[in-house]
């Protein structure tokens, strides 16, 4: 049976942190699904187009990868497209407790799924998209922590 896993989450923007998890759960996987919430509480930065385009042109290397939109329960969305995993990054201990509960949760709506976990790389353990889109908002140097292209998108919607 093909093994597909989903990477959920609003990227907005994806940054290295999520591409250190990508390229290493890509690896794990026959398929990975990158599922991209058009329903965050989350006001977005990028719309659900440009946050869509920017993981596809990013992850255009690796070739067991989809991009897609999903709204709704992930458990339905996981179900309809007949995954048995969902991966969800682990970077610092604050992360846990949250994690924990949405694990537990999904779980007890669907057991046939499991939640895993990676931790990504150390030099990405800090960053998050809200913090990438303040020091950039505020001149600082992000270009460790996304890829140029969304560096580039970064810009061209701060001038907007
Ligand atoms: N590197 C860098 N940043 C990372 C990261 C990594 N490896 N992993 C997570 N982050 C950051 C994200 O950039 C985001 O930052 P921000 O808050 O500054 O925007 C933050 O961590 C949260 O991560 P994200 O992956 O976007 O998760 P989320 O908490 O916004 O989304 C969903 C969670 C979409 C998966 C969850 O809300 C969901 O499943 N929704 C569907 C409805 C549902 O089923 N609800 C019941 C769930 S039990």
């Amino acid at each position: 049976m093909k093994k597909i896993a989903i990477y959920p989450g609003t990227f907005d923007p994806i940054t290295n942190g999520h591409l250190n998890i990508i390229k290493r759960s890509s690896n794990l996987f026959d398929e990975l699904i990158i599922a991209v919430t058009n329903e965050s509480k989350k006001k977005s930065f990028f719309s659900i187009n440009e946050r869509i385009e920017m993981i596809s042109q990013v992850t255009k290397e690796i070739s067991n990868i989809k991009v897609d939109e999903f709204s709704g329960l992930l458990m339905n969305y996981a179900k309809l497209k007949n995954a048995n995993a969902v991966v969800r990054g682990l970077r610092v201990l604050s992360d846990f407790e949250y994690e924990f509960k949405m694990a537990m949760m999904n779980n007890s709506l669907n057991k046939r799924i499991d939640t895993v976990f990676l931790m990504p790389n150390i030099k990405y353990v800090h960053i998050s998209s809200s913090l990438i889109k303040e020091v950039s908002s505020l001149g600082g140097d992000i270009s460790k922590y996304v890829p140029q292209f969304v560096q580039d998108k970064i810009n061209i919607k701060k001038n907007e």
